[in-house]
């Protein structure tokens, strides 16, 4: 954790606070049982039974203050106390701040959730581009990831990951530097999307000059029409070009699923159902012509415990690390809790009922449209008009409330937000903050 100038890091308490979290760590209680080998089998009953419990309270904690978490935010009750900081006067504002025992439960939950077989996560990088989070997956067992942008997949090779996709169209100079990225980092697997003839021969023709060869999975489009070519023969077609092509070897399928969007479960399930017959059919076209499909990679947040139960599938979500209002109202079922807030104040209380914060547009993502976020510890707060610096928030009486007064809010849309913040404040699992991370691939350009 990097030191700022406003967080002084206190050593004592900090280990203090990290013999805390491993207490309740499930992951700390598993690798304490191996070191009483010689204990009688009474006493190591005793020692399971002790931190199984711990484990479930752990867990049940989780879940219940999860659960309490939305149906607050659904009723504008007062806040979670698990989201106070304690010395949250030494934080300034607009700020993006992480909490650690939150970030640890999402990872945890995750991998819950696809019975503890980490082979079928590839989060994308695309919502945290932070180093310290690579490092919280990498401990949990992650060792595959997605990305958007070529600084994400170099900030991955720089953390040691190996498996790398970058699920976007190398087009123009992003193609030679795509090439030059795999040669500063040769012990780096980076795989790459197409979904067109022309992408195929500016790749292959940038790769060959130097002798190398890159993976290349062909992007699908099921229904989302952002990109990806459909299941037909073009798409065949392109995939046999990929074979074809002696720089280039066929990699899968991948598969972004963003259109599906329905809370109800079952009609979730029967969504990812027609992705996947798609691809069903589409893995039987190439099968007919001898082409092989070693990966499939599909899915985010919302989808991705549907599509893990087949196989051949790799699931990559990447908002559930963070979570945030958007995915908690909409989503429920999936369990995660938000992860990351917005810290801001009230810097004018313009009339009786209504407060402006130092929370503008430049601080808090305008994506997707409609309210960016709800504010946690005022209840039956709006939020109004919002400009570059500003955000208006009508309350039912803002006499009581002081300029200055922190405000915590949690965004619609974390991804975007994190990408307007130069680091995070990072909040350990006693509430306090004492550090800060740097939102490391903040830029899109490799370095
Ligand atoms: C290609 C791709 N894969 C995976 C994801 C992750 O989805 P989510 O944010 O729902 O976790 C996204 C999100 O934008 C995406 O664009």
């Amino acid at each position: 954790m990097a030191e700022n100038s406003d967080i002084v890091l206190d050593a004592v308490d900090r280990s203090e606070s990290q013999k805390r979290s491993s207490e309740t760590s499930p992951a700390k209680c598993c690798v304490n049982l191996v070191i009483y080998p010689s204990a009688d089998s009474v006493d190591i009953c005793l020692y399971f039974c002790y931190h199984y419990l711990q484990v479930m309270r752990f867990a049940l904690k989780e879940v219940v203050g999860n659960l309490a978490f939305s149906k607050q935010i659904e009723r504008g009750e007062p806040m979670d106390k698990r989201y106070r900081i304690q010395n949250v006067e030494t934080i300034p504002s607009p700020s993006l701040v992480v909490y650690l025992a939150q970030v640890q439960y999402n990872i945890a939950h995750a991998i819950a959730t696809v019975n503890g077989d980490v082979s079928k996560l590839r989060p994308h990088a695309k919502t945290h581009k932070t180093a310290e989070i690579i490092a919280m997956e990498r401990d949990a067992g992650i060792l595959k990831h997605k990305c958007a942008t070529l600084r994400e997949a170099e900030m991955l090779a720089q953390n040691g990951i190996a498996d790398i996709l970058i699920a976007y169209q190398m087009v123009g100079p992003n193609v030679n530097r795509f090439v030059s990225l795999q040669r500063r980092y040769p012990d780096a697997d980076f795989k790459v999307i197409v979904d067109h003839p022309e992408a195929v021969t500016a790749l292959s023709a940038a790769v060959a000059k130097y002798g190398l060869t890159i993976k290349v999975m062909l992007d699908l489009d099921v229904g989302m029409n952002r990109t990806g070519i459909p299941v037909g023969d073009a798409a065949v077609e392109l995939y046999a070009q990929i074979e074809a092509t002696e720089a280039l070897q066929p990699w899968g399928l991948h598969v972004y699923d963003g259109h599906i969007h329905d809370e109800d479960v079952t009609e979730r399930k029967a969504a990812c159902n027609k992705s996947l017959a798609q691809i069903a059919e589409m893995q039987d076209r190439l099968a007919a012509k001898g082409l092989d499909v070693p990966l499939i990679v599909m899915g985010g947040t919302p989808t991705f415990p549907i599509y893990a139960e087949t196989p051949g599938v790799e699931a990559s979500p990447g908002t559930f690390v963070f979570h945030d209002n958007g995915y908690t109202t909409h989503f429920p079922d999936l369990g995660f809790t938000p992860a990351a807030l917005l810290l801001s104040r009230v810097i004018s209380i313009p009339t009786p009922h209504r407060i402006t914060l130092d929370l503008g547009h430049k601080a808090i993502a305008a994506d997707p449209a409609g309210d960016r976020g709800v504010v946690l510890n005022v209840e039956n707060a709006e939020v109004d008009m919002q400009h570059e610096e500003h955000w208006a928030v009508n309350v039912p009486d803002s006499t009581p409330m002081h300029i200055g007064q922190e405000i915590y809010v949690c965004p619609t849309h974390i991804c975007p937000c994190v990408a307007l913040h130069p680091f995070y404040y990072v909040v350990d699992s006693d509430r306090y903050c004492r550090g800060t991370w740097e939102v490391t691939a903040r830029n899109r350009t490799a370095s």
